[in-house]
C-alpha cells in the first residue's frame, strides 16, 4: 500500500498518482484490481450514490459507512475520506473528533478538507495530531451556495493570486497533498511547481502531479450527463438498462427460470411425501 512518503515520491519523481472514488465495496474492489494508488471516498457520493442534488445534506455517518464499506474492498490501499459539510468549520476539538471517526472508526488513512482560510488552523491541528490531511481548493462543491454554481475558478489574476497563495498556506499548515478542482490548466501547473506536496488534479489539465474522477462518471454507470473534464471510458448505463427489461420480460413472458435455475425433488422422495 502507498503511503503519503510514497506519493511524494512519486511527485519528486515525476511519476503520476492516479486516484479513483469508490463508495462501496464492489467499487473499492475492482479499483484496487484495477490498480489505483489511492481511493477517495468522496463526498460526491452525496449525489452519485444518494441521489441529493449537491454534497451539502451529506453526514458524517455517511462517510463512515461508506469507507467502512470501501476498506473492505480496498484492504491494500491508501484511502482519503472527505469530512462532510460543517464538520470542520466550528471549534477545532469537533473537528478532531469527527475526524478521529473516519480514521479510527471507519479505517481511512487520511481526510479531505475543502478551502483555506479559516480551515487553516484545522488542517494544523489535525496534522499534529496524526491524521493525514489533503486539501482542496479551486472549485469547492460544499462552497457551491458561496461560489454561486459549478464553475471554473481562478480564471482572473487575482483570483488565481488568491489560489496560490491559499495553496501555500495549506502546504505550511500540513496537508500532504492538495487537490484542485476545475482550474486553469496554467494555474493547475504555477500551484505544482510553487508546492512540494502532489497535486492532484480533477479538471485542472496535465500538469499536475496527479489525477483523480469520479467512478461512476469514468463508467458511465448511473450518472447522465458529465462534465467537460470528465474522460468516460464506458457507457455502461444501456448494458444494465437492457439487462433488467430483458429479466423483467423473462419474468412476465415465463421464459425464466429456466430447467438449469431449478431445484428438484428426486422421485421417490416425492412418493414418500404424497404416497
Ligand atoms: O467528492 C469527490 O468525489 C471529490 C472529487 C474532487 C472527486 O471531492
Ligand atoms: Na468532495
Amino acid at each position: 500500500m502507498k503511503q503519503t512518503t510514497d506519493l511524494l515520491k512519486m511527485k519528486q519523481n515525476n511519476e503520476k498518482i492516479v486516484m479513483l472514488t469508490a463508495y462501496d465495496y464492489p467499487s473499492a474492489k475492482l479499483a484496487e484490481q484495477g490498480g489505483v494508488d489511492v481511493i477517495l471516498v468522496g463526498d460526491s457520493l452525496g449525489m452519485v450514490v444518494l441521489g441529493y442534488d449537491s454534497t451539502i445534506p451529506v453526514t458524517i455517518e455517511d462517510m463512515i459507512h461508506h469507507t467502512k464499506a470501501v476498506k473492505r474492498g480496498a484492504k491494500d490501499t491508501f484511502i482519503i475520506t472527505d469530512m462532510p459539510f460543517l464538520t470542520y468549520h466550528l471549534s477545532v476539538r469537533d473537528t478532531l473528533i469527527n475526524a478521529g471517526e473516519l480514521v479510527q472508526d471507519a479505517g481511512a488513512h487520511a481526510v479531505k478538507l475543502e478551502g483555506a482560510d479559516e480551515v487553516v488552523e484545522h488542517i494544523a491541528a489535525l496534522t499534529r495530531a496524526g491524521i493525514p490531511v489533503c486539501s482542496h481548493l479551486g472549485l469547492t462543491p460544499q462552497t457551491v451556495g458561496v461560489l454561486g454554481g459549478y464553475k471554473v475558478q481562478g480564471k482572473d489574476a487575482l483570483a488565481a493570486k488568491k489560489l496560490l497563495e491559499d495553496a501555500k498556506k495549506c502546504e505550511a499548515a500540513g496537508a500532504f497533498a492538495l487537490l484542485l478542482e476545475c482550474v486553469p490548466r496554467q494555474l493547475a501547473e504555477e500551484v505544482t511547481k510553487a508546492l512540494s506536496i502532489p497535486v492532484i488534479g480533477i479538471g485542472a489539465g496535465l500538469d499536475v502531479d496527479a489525477q483523480v474522477l469520479v467512478y461512476h462518471d469514468i463508467l458511465g454507470y448511473g450518472v447522465e450527463r458529465v462534465p467537460k473534464f470528465v474522460k468516460q471510458y464506458h457507457s455502461l448505463n444501456p448494458f444494465i438498462l437492457e439487462s433488467i427489461q430483458a429479466y423483467t420480460a423473462d419474468v412476465k413472458n415465463k421464459r425464466f427460470p429456466e430447467e438449469k435455475h431449478t431445484f428438484t425433488m428426486k422421485e421417490e422422495e416425492l412418493k414418500v411425501l404424497y404416497g
